[in-house]
């Protein structure tokens, strides 16, 4: 008997190219996760067209209308996410600091793709920094979401080699082909072991 899949959301900011990798692995009769919500704190995110094509459920919720206060955007957020039974969260390109109480709400059950070789170049710019650095590789990370900024545990990395004249976009285009497949690989490893 196949055990039942994890119903998880993925959170996104803009064009959602790591949603998207993750759905079309999602396809896969024995992949463990069944990815049956998109979310994003930006209503215009490209992402979100996608996924709705798709007929997944979509749900934006404007960080904007909150202000400066991040905790209540993100109630509003997680009690869509209970409400449809979400067990786990794929952070994808979501451009936005959780709060520790988001955060202590899916602890070991969220995770993020981060695009440097983390623990370095935390935040953003990451490309840019390790080219500045003179680093002979860059890559991503997927990490377990904790109260730092990217700073949780690893969970997975791939590398890349920074090449002789390497422009932060041309090294982003790489790197972005391996967080597709390291991100893809990584959900179904950690929820197969559940
Ligand atoms: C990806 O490169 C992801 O690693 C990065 O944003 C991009 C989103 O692309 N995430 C972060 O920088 C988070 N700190 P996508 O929307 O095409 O998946």
């Amino acid at each position: 008997m196949t055990s039942p899949k994890t119903k998880t959301a993925i959170f996104i900011s803009g064009r959602g190219s790591n949603m998207v990798a993750l759905v079309e692995a999602s396809k896969a009769a024995d992949f463990p996760a069944d990815f049956a919500l998109v979310v994003s704190n930006d209503p215009t995110a490209a992402g979100l067209e996608w996924a709705a094509s798709q007929g997944i459920d979509t749900l934006a919720v404007d960080h904007k209308t909150y202000g400066k206060d991040r905790e209540a955007h993100e109630r509003a957020i997680d009690a869509e996410l209970r409400a449809r039974g979400i067990e786990f969260i794929c952070l994808a390109g979501y451009m936005r600091i959780l709060t520790p109480w988001l955060v202590e709400q899916w602890s070991g059950k969220m995770i993020n793709i981060h695009p440097s070789l983390l623990p370095k170049y935390k935040g953003l710019h990451t490309h840019e920094r390790a080219i500045e650095a003179g680093d002979a590789e860059g890559g991503c990370s997927i990490h377990w979401v904790s109260p730092g900024v990217d700073d949780g545990d690893v969970i997975a990395q791939a590398r890349v080699p920074i090449l002789d004249g390497d422009t932060p976009d041309a090294l982003a285009a790489r790197v972005l082909k391996e967080e597709h497949k390291l991100y893809a690989a990584t959900v179904r490893q950690i929820l197969t072991k559940k």
